[in-house]
């Protein structure tokens, strides 16, 4: 990767850490005026040498000196957060201030700051482009790019013949992709590196994906709470990357579950809580027939409600010795569980949830690895 690229994708990680701070205190915390600063860092070294960087939305991708850039958890964010806006193009040009990237930041921001408009500044300009590839157009040649705002400026500035370079490469890149999807793998890994270079892993906050977006914010939440209790029992290398994984796959079998149940705001009915329940079966059997899963992640998508005290699901044969992982994932689910904002329930804040957990330590939870956690999790920024 030439240094430049680095210095892009550093200001899109600053720039999205930012805006999940944002979304998660306010626009005003300090954390949040300490990331813009290093957003405004690396942006400097990013742009070329008329001072400018310019961003596209091509086809779900963020397109980048005529390529797509890698995709990684910030990336995909930043991808969402311009989608949100109906931003399809970002010019950031020469002498951009900290208070224009905080704009930026409160554009891409969910919840509290979702009302900030995504209108272009003397540095920032946005363009309302959405270019799309046509599924199935290609031998044609067709392609579709709406234009669904004229208002902006920079959108005179998009040539067509701009437009088709763009999207000629992408379909070259898409040809040659196994995948669309980052892997479970990678987001471990950039989770793992996030960890070793200091920055908040738990404020990646994870992209929508597919069918249930909790269920898929709910897996990494728990796989960087895994990684941080793993991290403080002075786990590494492989392990600790099997950890991880097991924790992303977690509630895998959820997939199993019907959306309606799922999403049901109220309570489930008894018919409703026995398919529920048996989410962490289904995972386990999904998992086992999967090639390239960790064993680990199979014992850990099956006995993770089980509890220290022996009650939780499924039920099985005593004795049964949960895996250590396992409860190290029931600590981190009960945690995010409680500390997330559903439907039918408000949060809970840290004070509460850690007066609960220390009251289940030595009955449903274990009382060794729940002070580990509860040690762990302090020394998580994002949560202080
Ligand atoms: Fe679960
Ligand atoms: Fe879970």
């Amino acid at each position: 990767m030439t240094p430049r690229l680095e210095n892009v994708h550093a200001f899109v990680r600053r720039l999205t850490t930012a805006a999940a701070n944002a979304a998660l205190y306010s626009l005003g915390h300090r954390q949040v005026s300490h990331l813009c600063n290093l957003a405004q860092v690396h942006l400097q070294r990013a742009q070329d040498e008329d001072g400018e960087l310019a961003l596209m939305l091509v086809d779900d991708q963020l397109i980048f000196d005529n390529l797509p850039l890698e995709n990684n958890l910030s990336i995909e964010q930043m991808i969402q957060g311009l989608k949100r806006r109906g931003v399809g193009t970002l010019k950031l040009l020469a002498g951009i201030e900290v208070d224009e990237i905080r704009d930026l930041v409160a554009v891409l921001a969910r919840g509290a700051q979702s009302s900030a408009e995504a209108v272009s500044s003397p540095h920032i300009r946005y363009g309302k482009i959405e270019i799309r590839y046509a599924e199935g157009a290609s031998d044609r040649g067709d392609t579709t790019a709406s234009q669904i705002f004229d208002q902006f400026p920079t959108l005179a500035e998009i040539q067509q013949d701009e437009l088709s370079e763009f999207i000629d490469l992408y379909r070259a890149t898409r040809r040659s992709q196994r995948l669309n999807v980052v892997g479970i793998s990678d987001i471990v890994s950039s989770f793992v590196d996030a960890f070793s270079s200091n920055a908040d892993p738990l404020l990646a906050l994870a992209p929508l994906r597919g069918l249930d977006e909790y269920t898929y914010t709910h897996s990494t939440n728990v796989c960087i709470l895994n990684l941080a209790q793993a991290r403080l029992l002075g786990i590494e290398g492989q392990v600790l990357h099997e950890i991880g994984v097991a924790a992303m796959l977690h509630d895998v079998g959820k997939l199993f579950v019907p959306v309606e149940i799922l999403q049901k705001p109220g309570q489930l009915d008894d018919q409703e809580w026995a398919i529920m329940q048996d989410h962490p079966r289904k995972g386990a059997e999904y998992l086992f027939g999967t090639p390239g899963v960790p064993r680990l992640a199979v014992v850990t998508a099956y006995e993770h409600h089980m509890r220290y005290d022996g009650s939780g699901y499924p039920k099985v044969t005593r004795p049964w010795l949960q895996h250590l992982v396992s409860q190290m994932t029931t600590i981190s689910d009960f945690f995010d569980a409680l500390r997330t904002h559903r439907s039918y329930r408000k949060s809970l804040t840290l004070d509460t949830v850690t007066g609960i957990m220390l009251e289940q330590a030595g009955t449903t939870l274990h009382p060794a690895l729940t002070r580990n956690f509860l040690k762990a999790i302090s020394q998580l920024d994002s949560l202080k």
